[in-house]
């Protein structure tokens, strides 16, 4: 072959490789995870942008302008953008930009884009990624203690919860983080779970009897579901709408806003008020990698979540309301349990206590004696 065509096909090979990168970095649910294993500190900026649809991006994009980014780092979590969670992490990528006068960027990966939450946790372990946000019972299989959180009828209110998370019961929990070198950042929420199924109106827990739910990862909340006459099929957040529109499952647990921004109104007739639990989210990171950026920087991003963990309490309850009247408009059947069905859930709920003291522990069970419903 002459050099001339030679350099040809080499010139060919090669702008059909680079369209395929192209191609690639525009398809946002084919986020390649090796883009996560590159290194944090970049010179680069950035090549993806996974906020497109929200406002706030504009002003992350507009504080990044102001100098060159330095840090890149990966936030992956499991739900929609327009959820309290996936609020608060846009919110914190422009807090973080914006205090960092650009050398930092975050790029948040929503909706399952690059891991379940088992594998976030593995992942940010091992420093592929930075920051996760799994709800404390995606932590059982790492720190058994954090599913405490899913005790039935644990809280009366998510300011009680918020209460809790900054005081002994925080701290207990923060410490076991730390003991499986997982540093917690701050405690987000999202709010109570309710129930839906396609059986029927759920007021007592003789309804239930015999549904199969999926629940979280979580060995508390297996008992739960049994403790009920149901029975619970643990699942990752992302397979669950194909499974109950397969009918793998008939019936979920979950708050108002993951209910409707996962489209559960279209396969689930009826929705249960229950209250009967919370998902709040462990906000964490590796230490090492926290603790090895320069103090400028770490300042300013614990001030950016700060702000951020601020800003997640003021939208949970606004966006939960505000899906719960369009899950109804939507045609979901609504029941709000009185004050009987609760007691009645609250007595077949209180062996699942009895069963986990002894893997909690006495002192974390003594500090929840001060919230116990
Ligand atoms: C989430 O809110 O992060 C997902 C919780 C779930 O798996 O149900």
């Amino acid at each position: 072959m002459n050099k001339k065509l030679l350099s040809l096909l080499l010139i060919g090979l090669l702008t059909v490789f680079g369209l395929m990168l192209v191609g690639c970095g525009g398809d946002d649910t084919t986020t390649d995870e090796t883009e996560a294993t590159e290194d944090t500190m970049t010179d680069d900026t950035a090549t993806e942008d996974t906020t497109t649809e929200d406002t706030t991006t504009e002003d992350t994009e507009a504080a990044a302008t102001s100098g060159d980014v330095e840090y890149t780092i990966k936030f992956a979590h499991v739900v929609a953008e327009n959820t309290p969670k996936g609020q608060a992490a846009i919110e914190f990528a422009r807090l973080a930009s914006e205090k960092t006068n650009g050398r930092v960027e975050v790029e948040v990966y929503p909706n399952s884009q690059l891991y379940n939450d088992d594998e976030a946790i593995e992942a940010l372990q091992l420093g592929t990624i930075h920051l996760a946000a799994p709800s404390f019972s995606k932590f059982t299989g790492f720190v058994k203690e954090m599913q405490v959180v899913d005790l039935p009828f644990l809280f009366e209110s998510v300011e009680q919860s918020r209460e809790a998370f900054a005081g002994p019961m925080g701290e207990f929990l923060n410490q076991k983080l730390a003991d499986s070198n997982i540093m917690l950042l701050a405690a987000w929420d999202n709010g109570f779970k309710q129930l839906t199924n396609n059986r029927g109106p759920i007021n007592t827990p003789a309804d239930a009897e015999n549904l199969k739910f999926r629940v979280q990862e979580s060995d508390v909340l297996v008992s739960q579901m049994q403790a009920w006459g149901a029975s619970a099929e643990p699942m990752a957040f992302s397979e669950v709408y194909n499974a109950l529109e397969q009918g793998v499952i008939d019936a979920q647990e979950n708050t108002y806003s993951n209910t409707y921004s996962q489209n559960y109104q279209d396969v689930q007739d009826y929705l249960t008020e229950s209250n009967h639990g919370l998902i709040a989210y462990a906000v964490v990171t590796n230490p090492d990698f926290w603790n090895g950026l320069p103090e400028d920087i770490r300042t300013a991003l614990d001030e950016a979540m700060a702000e951020a963990t601020e800003y997640n309490s003021t939208v949970a309850g606004e966006i939960n309301d505000e899906n719960k009247q369009q899950l109804v408009d939507a045609g979901m059947e609504l029941n709000e349990m009185d004050e009987e069905g609760l007691q009645a859930f609250r007595d077949a709920s209180y062996p699942v206590w009895d069963e986990y003291s002894d893997v909690f522990g006495e002192e974390l069970m003594t500090i929840l004696e001060d919230y116990r419903q």
